[in-house]
């Protein structure tokens, strides 16, 4: 087990660096290019544990994928996708790890494959519900058995049919699975979301000329089969494959913003801060963590707007700046759903309460992000009061530097590696091993910016 040990940060953290590619975004782009039809290149594709275990689950269902490791934060990939019944039978269970991503979207495509498959992963993603894409999937006809609806996922061959669904949560994780399985629906798939979740699902399949229409918060992918008039049984007695098949991706993955986040909010707080951060992705379903800094006080600058990968993508210079408080709920919340870990340190340096709500969904993430962030960052003496929706922080306080734990979540663990910075005492990270869940090379992106932390043995 590693911990990471951060000394107070006595000088500003200056300079430009790039964040590794987007995680929400390589987990997608290796999933879609595996059941298009033809060669699909990504570039910047982002070697994290979790997308990680996206790639080899690919591999394991027989798509060969060519790997070129450009560095520890960028891989390209090239995938000879066979089309969307090109998968073969893995000879295990696939081992999700911690990615919730990958287990839930990936369900989506097996439940509309014609073999079986099971969906494991890692103790941490055993506790989370999975109940919610089981639930809209088996309206569909997926045959899926999860005891207590939760991994593993036992997914067994079945017709799928479109539905409409209206989404229990504004969640891209269940709106994505219903979509991927409507890939192998007959009729036209409705998705009614309640809130702006993250839209790469859409714009990828777009992308690759799949037909996915937005009106109002409804969502549309439209019927890929090409001829709705054949019979189930006309199907399987021709043995014709009746969809239209996904054309293949060539893409660059967007630096991501939830990455960016950590560094954003360690030069807003460290004083005489300025740090650049190139092509990060800024679609506006993710960018809510700019609105709420910019809201505090906090002045983020942007340039160099561009596309890559059909994303919106732009240079975010960020400096520090006295801060305030401010309240949070709404769609703000679900634009900004990854990124609280790190706002909730921001909020330790801002004059004033700031408080989140309407945020249960924190609850069961990696873990419990409300009860366990508010616990840790207590360590250090910041005044934190739970809500079940959320939590309030009493700022500005002098952080005390102590002996804090991840959890296992990679975005806590960062969360309290930039809180150890304005400490007044080293702080001590244990279990920060799955800070690479997320962003290899985050200790390596800190220490060029300045700051004095290191790897070191847990006790
Ligand atoms: C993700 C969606 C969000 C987010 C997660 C990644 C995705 O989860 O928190 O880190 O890639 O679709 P929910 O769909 O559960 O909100």
């Amino acid at each position: 087990m590693s911990s990471l040990v951060i000394q107070p940060q006595r000088t500003p953290l200056i300079g430009t660096v790039r964040v590794p590619g987007d995680k929400s975004i390589s987990h997608r782009a290796v999933m879609l290019a595996a059941i298009a039809q033809g060669s699909s290149v990504i570039r910047n594709w982002l070697p994290a544990g979790d997308t990680i275990a996206t790639l080899e689950a690919m591999r394991a269902l027989g798509t060969p994928i060519r790997i070129e490791q450009v560095s520890d934060q960028a891989w390209h990939l090239q995938i000879e996708g066979r089309g969307l019944h090109g998968l073969s039978q893995p000879s295990h269970p696939l081992d999700c790890r911690n990615a919730g991503t990958c287990m839930r979207l990936l369900a989506g495509i097996l439940a509309g494959q014609r073999f079986p498959s099971v969906l494991d992963g890692s103790e941490q993603l055993r506790r989370r519900p999975m109940g919610r894409i089981v639930s809209p999937l088996r309206q569909m006809g997926a045959d899926i058995e999860a005891r207590e609806e939760r991994a593993p996922l036992h997914i067994r061959p079945a017709n799928l049919k479109s539905i409409d669904y209206v989404l229990p949560v504004a969640s891209a994780q269940i709106k994505s699975a219903v979509l991927l399985a409507g890939l192998y629906a007959r009729g036209d798939t409705r998705i009614y979301q309640p809130g702006p979740a993250r839209d790469h699902t859409e714009r990828l399949l777009q992308a690759m000329g799949a037909i996915v229409q937005s009106e109002d918060r409804w969502i549309v992918l439209r019927s890929p089969f090409r001829n709705e008039s054949l019979s189930e049984e006309a199907i399987s007695k021709s043995g014709a494959r009746p969809e239209a098949e996904l054309q293949p991706l060539d893409l660059v993955v967007p630096g991501d913003l939830s990455s960016a986040a950590f560094l954003l909010v360690a030069a807003a707080i460290v004083p005489h801060s300025l740090i650049t951060i190139r092509d990060v992705g800024h679609n506006e379903t993710r960018t809510g963590i700019l609105d709420i800094i910019t809201a505090m006080g906090g002045a983020i600058e942007m340039s160099n707007r561009h596309t890559t990968g059909g994303e919106p993508a732009v240079d975010l210079t960020s400096h520090f700046d006295e801060l305030h408080n401010t309240t949070i709920g709404g769609d703000t919340v679900v634009r900004a759903i990854d990124e609280f870990p790190a706002w909730a340190v921001a909020a330790t340096q801002a004059a004033g309460p700031s408080t989140l709500r309407e945020a249960n969904e924190l609850r069961v993430k990696e873990v419990d992000r409300i009860s366990l962030l508010a616990g840790e960052l207590r360590k250090m003496a910041a005044p934190i009061q739970e809500h079940p929706d959320g939590f309030t922080v009493n700022g500005p306080i002098r952080l005390r530097g102590a002996e804090v734990d991840s959890h296992g979540d990679h975005r806590l663990g960062m969360a309290l590696a930039v809180a150890g910075l304005v400490a007044t005492e080293p702080t001590r990270v244990n279990n920060a091993e799955c800070i690479a869940d997320s962003f290899p090379g985050f200790v390596e992106t800190m220490v060029s910016l300045g700051a004095n932390i290191r790897y070191s043995e847990s006790l």
